[in-house]
């Protein structure tokens, strides 16, 4: 069954491109196109991913890596004004 239309990519082609790496529908988009054209696919490809399907998304998508860094960083950085603010 198609999933994306625009490039004629299948489930089983998202699902082989999974098997090989590819844990985010950005990175199914670099392994086949799809999801680059009228984006209407990407929800679908999301699904077949499934939340948390691949253990090392962390380590491969440098946008979430990034954002985790981020976010640790601001947590850190904020804790001891609270604490003092907590304190007055
Ligand atoms: S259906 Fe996939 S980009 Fe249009």
């Amino acid at each position: 069954m198609y999933v994306c239309s625009c490039f004629g990519i299948t489930e089983r082609q998202v699902r082989e491109h999974a098997e090989t790496g590819a844990c985010t529908p950005r990175q199914i988009a670099g392994a086949c196109k799809a999801g680059t054209d009228c984006g209407s696919c990407v929800r679908k490809i999301q699904a077949l991913l499934g939340r948390g399907a691949c253990p090392r998304r962390e380590a491969l998508d440098p946008v979430v890596l990034t954002t985790a860094a981020t976010t640790a960083a601001i947590a850190a950085a904020a804790a001891p004004a609270q604490a003092a603010a907590e304190a007055a």
